[in-house]
Parts: C-alpha cells; sequence; structure tokens
C-alpha cells in the first residue's frame, strides 16, 4: 500500500515565493506519480512521469541554487551537493524502476520522495531562508 497523497499545506511554505512556487509543483508530480504506481497499469507513462519529475528536481535545483548565489549563501556548496545527492539516487530508482516490476520498487520510491521533500524544505531550505529574509 502506497502513502496517501500528501496536500500542500501552508506549513511548507519557507517564505521565498519563487521556491515555494516550484515545491508546490513538485509536490503535484510526487502525488501524481503515486497515483500513477497506485495504478500500475501503464508502465510506458509511469517511467515517463518519473523522468518528468527528475527532469524538475535537476531545473528546481538549479533555479534554488542560483538564488542562492545571487544571495551569496554562505551555505551554498553544502546544499549543493545535498541536491546532487538526490539526483543521483533518483536516477538509481529510475533504474531500478525500470528493471523490477513497479508495484514492488514504487511504495519506496513515493515513501523516499515524501520524505526527502519534507526534511530538505523544512530544514535545509528554510535555513536559507531565514538567511534571505532575516
Ligand atoms: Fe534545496
Amino acid at each position: 500500500m502506497l502513502n496517501q497523497p500528501l496536500i500542500w499545506d501552508a506549513k511548507f511554505e519557507i517564505g521565498v515565493e519563487e521556491i515555494d512556487q516550484q515545491h508546490r509543483f513538485f509536490l503535484s508530480l510526487i502525488n501524481r506519480l503515486s497515483i500513477e504506481l497506485e495504478r500500475n497499469d501503464n508502465q510506458k507513462y509511469l517511467l515517463a512521469l518519473f523522468s518528468e519529475l527528475n527532469a524538475y528536481a535537476r531545473f528546481h535545483f538549479i533555479s534554488e541554487e542560483n538564488i542562492m548565489l545571487r544571495a551569496a549563501y554562505p551555505n551554498l556548496e553544502e546544499h549543493r551537493r545535498q541536491h546532487l545527492e538526490l539526483v543521483e539516487q533518483l536516477h538509481a530508482k529510475e533504474w531500478k524502476l525500470r528493471s523490477r516490476s513497479s508495484a514492488e520498487e514504487g511504495g519506496h520510491i513515493v515513501a523516499f520522495l515524501v520524505q526527502w521533500f519534507l526534511v530538505h524544505t523544512s530544514q535545509e531550505d528554510k535555513q536559507f531562508a531565514d538567511f534571505l529574509l532575516s
């Protein structure tokens, strides 16, 4: 059984509008993926959706890092390292999804994405927002 969809909540907002908008969209992609995994009837679309999520994650990270660069954020390198780590983990998961049954792998992927989203945005991204808005 997969996780329940994670509904966007004001508590996820970090206070930087551009980043919050992207986070909202990223969360909607996680939910779309979760629904598709649950359905489990179109492997080709599922993989295409996962590619979309990966591509969006990369775009979002660069966008976020550019905002940090402009603000001369002192923790940028560490933050970038964490983004890179997730990009690598997402690629590994995409390979697993391609080679194993999606039902077997899907629950892990959604749980991983939701967990990562919650922890990273509420801690690392929030830290940056506090720096930017102070
Ligand atoms: Fe981030």
